[in-house]
């Protein structure tokens, strides 16, 4: 083969999306491996005295701060003999069989080691522990979380998108900044917009900690989920950080009244450089035990921001899901990553989205972008603004909730314009740097920062430096939005203050209702033990879902191609069988009479002269007959042949698909068939005409010329049923064909 040979199809491989990935063969010592390095450590526990002396092949002297943490805080040891004792192959059976509940999978979890849940893992295809995933998930009902930012850090834009994201159902609001200084007011709009499209939303604004507790402690904020944990020590130390400290971080949060989760995920260690040869998973089994004994009630995983490293790797996705997994198998609420830009390819995308979309997680998203690409500042954003009604109809397709709802234009504008007034009208009793009715009335349509007028910013930043040294916090924008006349947006801030002294979200996994009722892993547990059991999309949030704006009634299908009967045909008679050279053009039941156009919206008149004229034009006679009994296209062209003299028949039916049949053929057997209805012209059906014509006289024809049109039968499919469902009712079945005449004048 010479080498300057190149394949087409290589070529046109090398320009799809998927090939502008990168992908690396695995690199244990580099930490470039998803599961089971070469040095992960195999699992054994040695307790004495009821403490652990020796934990994963190593002793307790030679102890790393993540194991000490771990064998202080995260391990059961009331039964961690009896955990460790079972087979790992038991478990993961016991995982993926519906008929062991979840309780008692997780009681023996608890005292298993990072290891031990390793080699659960291990020995788990996808599918297993999609079914696991289902099962070991905390809460009952899956739900979303959305990124709201932009990159203008426009406040009546971020308030304007949080509340269309608060209307469209995501149950969390999480925000950031680009320039630091923008925190209180990041915050703030996204609070009053969430709190003005529904009130319930949890918000919180990821900045560095120390800010983001002072942001909750102000009220600005209710949860908070920056608290990155990693699996080897060294990750901890370049962090400036410790399990002790995350832990101590998490108790400051949570005793405020603010929901807390951590985060991990794969590929972080590695991309910190102090993987320590050891495998994504193994060092992510590390963080969650971390995670679980700093007592955190749940935890945002599944690679997060890291999570290109592992899909550049073999098995990287499945990885993924092993750790949402490991995270539920812990019963920790998981909130499940397809938040950052994972692959420029949407069937990879959509692909590695079913792993956390159809068995449910707490929050299949840890940040939908309820924004475009470029307005994302958390790197991107798997499915953004422009995927949402994709993702609606993806739970329609399949029946899931995936924590999301279809709105309306109108609804979407609503809520976009009285948040972004409620957010002006703030600033104003405030008086922070006043929001203009243009920034207001932009933010409602907008689509993203570009269509927003410049925005001073200095300004901007000068009050928000002042609004974080005052005492002041979020009651003073109750207060403002009472005086201002949003009572129903001020009673939702006050209502979400007054639930931090409650604590009741601090649960596991708990989101807030439509009426502020907490739902959460303690009074919405999760209860899947197979068929009939746990949460079943229906009653009302099914017909929410179903409900698609684009959703159209079947009738407005049919309407355009019904028409009053054809005054120029009129019927004879019973039809007889000829004798000569001609043609028969036998009309289904319905055409001409209650329907008026073909599915390609051509005039039943029309069609019918541009046939006649064909025949014309060959210089033979036609005779029309309406065939009653059957609205099948091949029977009324074999009613169509068999009436004929020469043999040779049309058969048509109302949505346009013609045949030209010929009488000693078997019924189902023709001439020449045209299924393409949508895409024949006039000229085609002249041309057949003229090729039926050519058969009776014994002359070659030539093919009609009709345009291929794959996308047809996807576009045109509903209609098609229908119109022919139109044809069927028509069917008289003891009518046998009628002759007609037609007036016309050949063109
Ligand atoms: N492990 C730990 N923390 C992570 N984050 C993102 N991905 C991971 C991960 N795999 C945290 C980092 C980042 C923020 C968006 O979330 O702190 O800055
Ligand atoms: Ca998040």
């Amino acid at each position: 083969m010479t080498s300057t040979l190149r394949s087409k199809r290589f070529d046109l491989l090398a320009q799809r999306d998927i090939n502008k990935e990168t992908f690396v063969e695995p690199w244990a010592q580099a930490g470039l491996i998803v599961a089971d390095s070469p040095a992960d450590p195999q699992p054994s526990l040695t307790l004495r005295a009821g403490a652990v002396i020796e934990m994963d092949g190593c002793p307790q002297a030679e102890f790393d701060a993540i194991d000490r943490f771990i064998a202080s805080h995260a391990l059961d040891l009331t039964l961690a003999e009896e955990a460790m004792a079972l087979p790992s192959a038991q478990y993961a059976r016991m995982l993926a069989d519906i008929n062991v509940p979840r309780a008692a999978i997780a009681r023996l979890i608890a005292g298993c080691t990072p290891a031990k849940v390793c080699d659960i893992l291990r020995g788990m295809n996808v599918l297993e522990m999609m079914m696991a995933l289902a099962k070991m998930r905390v809460r009952r009902q899956p739900a979303n979380q959305a990124h709201v930012t932009n990159w203008r850090e426009h406040p009546a834009l971020l308030a304007a998108d949080a509340a269309e994201a608060a209307r469209r159902g995501f149950a969390e609001v999480e925000t950031t900044v680009r320039v630091a200084r923008f925190a209180p007011f990041n915050a703030l709009a996204i609070l009053v917009g969430t709190q003005s499209g529904r009130g319930g939303v949890l918000t919180q604004c990821s900045v560095e900690e120390a800010l983001g507790l002072r942001l909750a402690m102000k009220g600005l904020t209710s949860y908070a989920e920056t608290l990155s944990v990693y699996g080897s020590e060294q990750s901890f130390v370049d962090g400036d950080d410790s399990p002790w400290s995350k832990a101590f971080l998490a108790s400051a949060y949570a005793s405020r009244g603010v929901k807390i989760r951590f985060t991990s995920g794969t590929g972080s260690e590695a991309l910190m450089g102090a993987a320590e040869g050891k495998s994504m998973l193994y060092l992510e089994a590390r963080c969650l035990l971390v995670v679980k004994g700093a007592g955190s009630q749940g935890v945002q995983n599944g690679s997060i921001s890291c999570i290109a490293l592992p899909e550049a790797l073999p098995g990287g996705v499945r990885a993924v899901l092993a750790e949402n997994l490991l995270a539920a198998m812990l019963g920790l609420e998981v909130a499940a990553g397809n938040d950052a830009l994972a692959s420029h390819s949407s069937i990879r995308k959509t692909a590695k989205l079913m792993l956390q979309f159809i068995p449910g997680a707490d929050f299949i998203f840890s940040g939908y972008s309820a924004i475009p690409k470029r307005d994302n500042l958390f790197g991107g954003g798997n499915f953004d603004a422009e995927d949402f009604d994709d993702y609606n109809v993806l739970q329609r397709d399949m029946q899931i909730d995936g924590g999301v709802r279809p709105i309306s234009e109108d609804e979407a504008l609503r809520c976009r314009h009285k948040a972004a007034r409620a957010l002006q009208a703030v600033y104003q009793e405030l008086g922070l740097p006043p929001i203009s009715d243009a920034e207001v009335e932009a933010a409602t349509s907008a689509h993203s920062s570009d269509d927003m007028p410049e925005r001073d910013i200095l300004p901007d930043l000068e009050a928000a430096d002042k609004f974080m040294a005052s005492e002041r916090d979020f009651v003073a924008v109750i207060r403002a939005l009472q005086q201002a006349d949003f009572p129903d947006v001020a009673a939702n801030i006050l209502e979400m203050g007054r639930q931090r002294i409650a604590a009741d979200y601090l649960q596991p996994a708990a989101i807030f209702d439509a009426d502020f009722s907490v739902r959460s892993a303690i009074n919405d547990a999760n209860d899947y033990a197979g068929p009939g059991s746990g949460y079943r999309l229906e009653g009302e949030r099914w017909r929410e879902i179903c409900a698609i704006p684009q959703a159209q009634a079947p009738e407005g299908f049919i309407e355009p191609h019904r028409a009053p009967p054809l005054s120029r045909l009129a019927a004879l008679g019973p039809a007889a069988k000829g004798s000569g050279r001609e043609v028969v053009l036998a009309l289904g039941p319905a055409f001409g009479r209650s329907l008026g156009f073909t599915i390609g919206g051509l005039g039943h008149e029309d069609v019918l002269k541009a046939i006649l004229s064909g025949i014309a034009a060959e210089g033979l006679a036609a005779r029309i007959a309406r065939v009653y009994h059957s609205a099948d296209c091949a029977a009324i062209g074999y009613v169509a042949a068999r009436l004929s003299g020469s043999g040779i028949g049309i058969g048509l039916q109302s949505r346009g698909t013609a045949v030209i049949h010929q009488r000693d053929l078997a019924p189902l057997n023709n001439l020449e068939l045209f299924p393409q209805s949508p895409s024949l012209t006039l000229e085609n059906y002249r041309h057949i005409g003229v090729n039926a014509a050519r058969y009776a006289r014994g002359r070659a024809t030539v093919p009609v010329a009709v345009t291929i049109d794959n996308g047809a039968r996807l576009r045109l499919i509903v209609k098609t049923a229908l119109l022919h469902r139109h044809e069927t009712e028509a069917i008289e079945p003891d009518t046998p064909p009628q002759e007609l005449r037609f007036d016309w004048e050949p063109a």
